[in-house]
């Protein structure tokens, strides 16, 4: 008998049982700084780009996982406004690697029905990877399984500044008064209005800061980082990251816990 594609085969449904993962409290929107490709290539005696090659490994499986999970939306943190400060070679490696993934990927993320968006700022990237992830959009838009968001060239102050000129331009339109400009209408600015802020930021590799993502977006997420490298990540370090999860209690700033 084939299993549908909404019950949970292999590794996710073992761990999620073993770690006592409650189903019915899954976060809506998980988002990932997947950081320690470097390090862990390093490590090795390998090049930086044989590792973020890993760590491409490690993201296809998580997604995967994500969906079998059942999660709503995934947003991962591919490439910041700040990488461009890395070697031209790293930098064209990475490029590279996003474009070769997208193509090799685009099939099974089709067959899986999931839903893929980019946040960013798309315009200042290579024309062929610009296309390829249009593309990629176009022909997932229409799915409603997991949303999986890919953050490319993407920068929270940056994604604050666009705001900001989007609505200063409806202002100047005339088609917007900026006495109405409140939490909402910036929101619906932002890259991706239509997802949820994530319930759960994970950060990989160990260090305990935000490094510019979804600055906005994050007001109130839970924070899990755990010290393992990011092309160690697997099923297993996923789920205990949302079983630590179903044991925060979010007040939102009341003083009793808030669904
Ligand atoms: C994260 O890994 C991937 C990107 C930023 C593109 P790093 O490349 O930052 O790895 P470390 O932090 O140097 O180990
Ligand atoms: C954040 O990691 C960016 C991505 C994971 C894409 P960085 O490695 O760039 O962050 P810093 O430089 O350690 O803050
Ligand atoms: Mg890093």
């Amino acid at each position: 008998m084939n299993p549908s594609p909404h019950t949970l085969p292999g590794d996710a449904a073992q761990y999620a049982a073993a770690a006592g993962l409650d189903p019915a409290r899954l976060p809506t929107h998980v988002a990932v700084i997947m950081d320690g490709n470097g390090r862990w290539a390093e490590s090795r005696g390998l090049n930086r780009l044989t590792g973020h090659n890993q760590g491409y490994r490690t993201l296809k499986n998580i997604v995967m996982e994500s969906q079998k999970l059942g999660l709503k939306c995934l947003t991962v943190y591919g490439f910041s406004t700040e990488n461009w400060r890395r070697s031209e070679e790293e930098v064209n490696g990475l490029m590279r690697l996003m474009l070769r993934a997208m193509r090799s990927e685009i099939e099974e993320l089709i067959q899986s029905h999931i839903r893929v968006r980019i946040s960013g700022r798309i315009d200042s990237l290579p024309p062929d990877l610009q296309e390829e992830f249009a593309r990629a959009e176009q022909r997932t838009a229409h799915f409603s399984g997991l949303t999986f968001n890919l953050a490319i060239n993407y920068g929270g102050r940056a994604e604050v500044v666009d705001a900001v000129r989007l609505l200063t331009q409806q202002v100047k339109e005339g088609v917007l008064r900026a006495e109405e400009i409140d939490e909402q209408t910036i929101a619906r600015c932002l890259y991706a209005p239509d997802l949820p802020d994530p319930d759960l930021l994970i950060r990989t590799s160990g260090e305990l800061r935000l490094s510019n993502f979804l600055l906005w977006e994050t007001a109130y997420s839970e924070i899990y980082v755990t010290p393992i490298y990011w092309p160690d990540f697997g099923p297993e370090q996923f789920v205990a990251a949302l079983a630590d999860y179903q044991r925060r209690k979010r007040r939102f700033g009341a003083v009793e816990e808030l669904d």
